[in-house]
């Protein structure tokens, strides 16, 4: 989508479409005409600084908003609950693209239904370039869609007809909805052809509680590849790893260089098993008897190993392109002179809490001043489980990790434990139980008076069920 002169229409709705092959399932999408076509979930592909109208349409049969994930844009743009509107009414977004190029996305935000619509199909990318990004597409000779992929990962639970199941027990409230199949840009079981040269994915975690450990084998070998770009954008240089967590939210962009590969070889995106640390109950009294999922793992347990996506090689052409030594002037970390604030996470009678409160509509239990730094430890207890707290409306750095479990530890590339994902810009981090990560965010904004956002696990279960705050920038 270039710059748009008018005001294009996304309209949430129900349509019918085979995720498996042959049983057509009702889900939802956001569909958008361009250029005399009807676009499912749009790509859209702006410009930094770019100037956007859209026009949000609720065609479901009950409240929806479409929040603009990473996106620094004021809180009437924000697609905060507050906001959402009945079926069948509209809503006027009108903003700048203040972020640096990077992969973003969009989904529901509607309170206590983000996760049955983001699960039945409501989700696309949003895609920001500017210079210091086409200067990498150029060196690359990266084209978005072929040589550029963005990939998004969830997990789903088919009925027989091949229908989505989205009904979540108690148990799968408190700990998350997990499905036994993973869809790659809704496709199970996906491969790509793919020619011996250098790739770029962008893979965003859409799922909603599922945490992958993403890794590219090559018999039965790891092979290397590239971090280049976290959720808020380029990193200053690549990162080489062998593996990575994506939490629910989460994007990395990433090179896998299969320029050195010969024709017939197979590559696979896998999710390498993890300790999911669903360790919530350990410890704990709380009365409660459905807890199936737990202590014995089906096909649906987080951190069992999954194939994702089946890449081969099948055409050999000249490819001279290597992967660049930097990408990206990244500006440092901004200092707060302020200690940290404390942001506790916690459960009480199964229902997960930040500063042990509930989400609740009307309440800011989080003020900040506008123009100010803040350092957050956010701790998450232990026993707890994994969670990926993500802030609306800024771009925040992670400074450090403690207390990390090994599986996390492991993979750090700094001294005070961050892993290759968390460098550069994010909007969500991931904390496992135990753990204090200390993020900081500079909450200076071009924005008229006091604006509203808000502090969630992302997590959809976790999120609908309440692990949310508002946090008032006050001007
Ligand atoms: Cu992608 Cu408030 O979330
Ligand atoms: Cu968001
Ligand atoms: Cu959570």
């Amino acid at each position: 989508m270039a710059d748009a002169a008018g005001a294009p229409t996304i309209v949430a709705k129900g349509i019918e479409h085979p995720l498996l092959p042959g049983k057509p399932a009702r889900l939802l999408a956001y569909e958008m005409e361009f250029q005399g076509r009807s676009l499912l979930n749009p790509l859209l592909r702006v410009r930094s600084g770019a100037s956007l109208r859209i026009k949000f349409w609720n065609g479901l049969n009950e409240t929806s908003i479409i929040h603009w994930h990473g996106l620094k844009v004021d809180s009437n743009n924000d697609g905060h609950p507050h906001y959402a509107v009945p079926g069948g009414a509209t809503y006027d977004y009108r903003f700048t693209v203040a972020n640096r190029a990077g992969t973003y996305w969009y989904h529901p935000h509607p309170h206590r239904l983000t996760g049955k619509q983001v699960y039945h199909g409501l989700a696309g990318f949003f895609i920001v370039e500017d210079d210091e990004e086409l200067a990498l597409q150029q060196v690359l000779d990266l084209r978005l869609g072929e040589t550029d992929i963005p990939l998004v990962l969830q997990d789903r639970r088919f009925d027989e007809a091949g229908g989505l199941v989205y009904a979540p027990t108690a148990d799968e409230r408190f700990h998350g909805h997990y499905g036994s199949e993973v869809l790659v840009n809704w496709t199970p079981r996906p491969y790509f052809d793919a020619t011996a040269r250098i790739y770029r994915f962008r893979v965003l975690n859409g799922s909603n509680a599922r945490i992958y450990r993403l890794a590219f084998r090559h018999e039965e070998r790891l092979v290397d590849y590239h971090v280049i770009g976290t959720d808020g954008g380029l990193l200053d240089r690549p990162h080489a790893v062998t593996e990575a967590f994506l939490a629910p939210g989460e994007r990395m962009d990433v090179l896998l260089d299969l320029s050195g590969g010969a024709r017939g070889d197979a590559i696979t995106l896998v999710s390498l098993p993890f300790d999911a640390m669903h360790m919530e109950m350990a410890g704990s009294h709380a009365a409660h008897g459905q807890h199936g999922a737990h202590g014995h793992h089906d096909d649906r347990s987080d951190g069992l190993e999954i194939e994702l996506l089946r890449i081969r090689v099948q055409q050999k052409t000249p490819y001279d392109r290597t992967i660049p030594e930097t990408l990206s002037r990244i500006e440092p970390a901004p200092e707060s002179p302020f200690s940290p604030r404390l942001i506790l996470l916690d459960q009480s009678r199964m229902a997960w809490r930040i500063n042990r409160a509930s989400y609740d509509m009307t309440a800011t239990p989080i003020v900040v001043r506008r123009d100010t730094v803040e350092a957050w430890d956010i701790r998450n207890f232990q026993p707890s489980m994994p969670h990926p707290i993500h802030i609306h409306g800024f771009q925040f750095r992670v400074l450090s990790r403690a207390g990390s479990p090994e599986q996390q530890r492991l993979l750090a590339v700094t001294d005070t434990g961050l892993a290759a994902t968390d460098l550069g810009w994010k909007d969500t981090v991931l904390t496992w139980p135990g753990e204090t990560v200390r993020i900081v965010t500079d909450f200076s904004h071009p924005f008229l008076g006091d604006q509203v956002y808000m502090v969630h696990c992302h997590n959809l279960e976790h999120e609908d069920g309440g692990m949310m705050l508002n946090l008032k920038v006050a001007a």
